[in-house]
């Protein structure tokens, strides 16, 4: 009986603390202009919610290796990839392509 109560106590202890993901550690950086889940407040900027993953990869790598340029910021998207590493990119491509479009 008492490891009933111990073992339902643990459970219900995990899950108040279950986490939820915890957000990539740049994500505050690209959610001023992407937004938190990566629907851009701002016209003109790109939603990346539900972009393929992949995709979001491949155009960040594009960016930090210059073989795609910001059109709409000078340089801006490439000085931002720069500052990413392989981990980093996989990461926040990983949360915006599971982030809902609105
Ligand atoms: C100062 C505003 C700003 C910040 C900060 C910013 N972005 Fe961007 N981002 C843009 C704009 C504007 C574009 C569109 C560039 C273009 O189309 O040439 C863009 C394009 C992109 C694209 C390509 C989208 C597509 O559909 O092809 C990705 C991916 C991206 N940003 C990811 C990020 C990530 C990840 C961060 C954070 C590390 C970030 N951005 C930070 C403004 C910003």
């Amino acid at each position: 009986m008492k490891n009933i109560i111990l073992t339902s106590a643990l459970i219900a202890s995990a899950l108040i603390s279950a986490p939820t993901f915890a957000a990539p550690a740049k994500l505050a950086v690209c959610a001023a202009c992407h937004g938190q889940d990566g629907n851009s407040p701002i016209p003109g900027y790109p939603t990346l919610a539900g972009k393929d993953k992949a995709y979001l990869v491949e155009q960040l790598n594009a960016f930090k290796n210059d073989t795609r340029a910001d059109a709409v910021i000078p340089n801006n998207m490439n000085n931002q990839a720069k500052g990413l590493s392989d981990a980093e990119i996989d990461e926040l491509s990983a949360h915006f392509s599971t982030q809902a479009p609105k």
